[in-house]
């Protein structure tokens, strides 16, 4: 990252330290307000330039209007029609992509790279929650970082609000919006000062306030960024990401280091955005916040997509088997039991009786007559559903 002379020292913001860390690049800074005092100070490279380094994007327009708002819900409504499976022309439209590290131009002894995508293809839609999951090395922040145009692919289609993101100008940066993987705060500003700094590169920032309000930091503008513990650092990236009031949004890993009741803050945080009509780019390892939170899914390992659906669908959930289980009451014999489905004893808990079956009421039905008749209860009666996270485990099994 280069800065100019002038770069140090910030009128009005008290601050002696340049205050973009090495995550925000100037290629992909928005341009900044005129008569905005901090950003007469930084020097920013043509913005046209394909000189994509990573950073933290960046965004747009103020909070819909009443037509835009409407449009949005339309377009909310497009996203989750019948069975998630959306309508309309695509916001981010991903065809072939492909991404090697390490190969291919500059590799003079022509060893072979690391192959982070083997030929993806996705798309979200205006409105919409897109949960990205799959295993650590997978390839998520690189499709993230791509989208956002800070790589370039090695091969495939990419076009993201109708524009090649490597390729996209200023303008197109000021429509979106990143939580990076990793970032690190301006240290020595406060948490305001760094929420205007940021708020100066955009057009039509969100207010700073109302902002911190949203993430969670309102009680501690005055605190330093780099005395923020991690938890609160996240919250701080992403003030950062919503600053510009972005139409598309890059979370990778949003809530990592979230205490439990900050992640359902957050997930209420990301919920309104959506209602805004944001569209919503979200990686994750929370199985519980991709269902709360996701509309579609797709689950890449290895650089291919193995899976596809709703949190509901996702790898044949919704067809799964549902297991019966229950402790056996004294003096009954598993031979006594209605024929109603396989009863088997579970090594694994304490000699629970279960039953895996793809019709459970009829199961159950028979279960409580049998029970009534003999005037004994089951009260540690459990019916499971595979959750979200025994079907991401199976799709991704053996795959570490
Ligand atoms: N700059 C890089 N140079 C070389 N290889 C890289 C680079 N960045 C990522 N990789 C490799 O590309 C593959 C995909 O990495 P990526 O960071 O996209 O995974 P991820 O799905 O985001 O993982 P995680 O869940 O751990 O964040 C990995 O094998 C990783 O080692
Ligand atoms: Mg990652």
């Amino acid at each position: 990252m280069t800065f100019g002379p002038s770069t140090s020292g910030l009128p009005g913001l008290g601050c002696e330290t340049p205050p973009v860390n090495h995550f925000v690049s100037e290629a992909r800074l928005p341009s900044p307000r005129e008569g905005c005092p901090v950003n007469r100070e930084l020097k920013f490279p043509d913005s046209d330039s394909a000189t994509n380094q990573p950073g933290r994007a960046i965004a747009t327009q103020a909070i819909p209007t009443r037509a835009n708002a409407s449009k949005a819900s339309a377009a909310q409504a497009n996203a989750a029609e019948h069975d998630g499976t959306p309508v309309g022309d695509p916001v981010i439209r991903v065809r072939g992509l492909r991404m090697s590290y390490g190969s291919g131009n500059g590799r003079a002894d022509g060893a072979r790279g690391v192959e982070a995508l083997a030929g993806i293809d996705l798309e979200l839609y205006r409105g919409e929650i897109f949960g990205f999951l799959g295993p650590n090395g997978a390839g998520k922040t690189t499709t993230v970082e791509i989208l956002e145009g800070y790589r370039r692919p090695t091969a495939g289609e990419v076009s993201v609000l109708g524009v090649d993101p490597y390729q996209a100008d200023r303008a197109w940066r000021s429509r979106i919006g990143v939580v990076l993987q990793e970032s690190e705060p301006e240290a020595e500003l406060t948490v305001e000062e760094c929420v205007s700094l940021y708020a100066g590169y955009y057009p039509h920032p969100r207010p700073v306030l109302e902002t911190l309000e949203l993430v969670g930091l309102a009680d501690r503008p005055k605190m330093r960024c780099g005395r923020l513990s991690g938890g609160q650092r996240r919250r701080l990236d992403v003030a950062l990401a919503l600053i510009g009031d972005p139409e598309v949004l890059f979370l990778d890993e949003p809530t990592t280091g979230f205490d439990p009741a900050a992640r359902r803050s957050a997930w209420e945080v990301i919920a309104s955005l959506q209602k805004l009509g944001k569209t919503i780019f979200l990686t994750t390892h929370y199985m519980e916040e991709a269902e709360q939170l996701a509309d579609r899914i797709q689950v890449i390992v290895a650089g291919r997509i193995v899976a596809e659906g709703t949190p509901a669908t996702l790898g044949g959930r919704n067809v799964q088997q549902t297991i019966v289980s229950f402790t056996l009451p004294p003096g009954i014999s598993t031979v006594d039991l209605p024929p109603a489905a396989p009863w088997a004893v579970d090594g694994d808990k304490s000699g629970r009786i279960e039953a895996e079956t793809t019709r459970p009421l009829p199961v159950l039905g028979a279960l409580a007559n049998w029970a009534q008749a003999r005037q004994i209860d089951l009260p540690d009666l459990q019916v499971l559903r595979p959750t979200l996270e025994d079907i991401y485990l199976q799709l991704t099994q053996g795959t570490r």
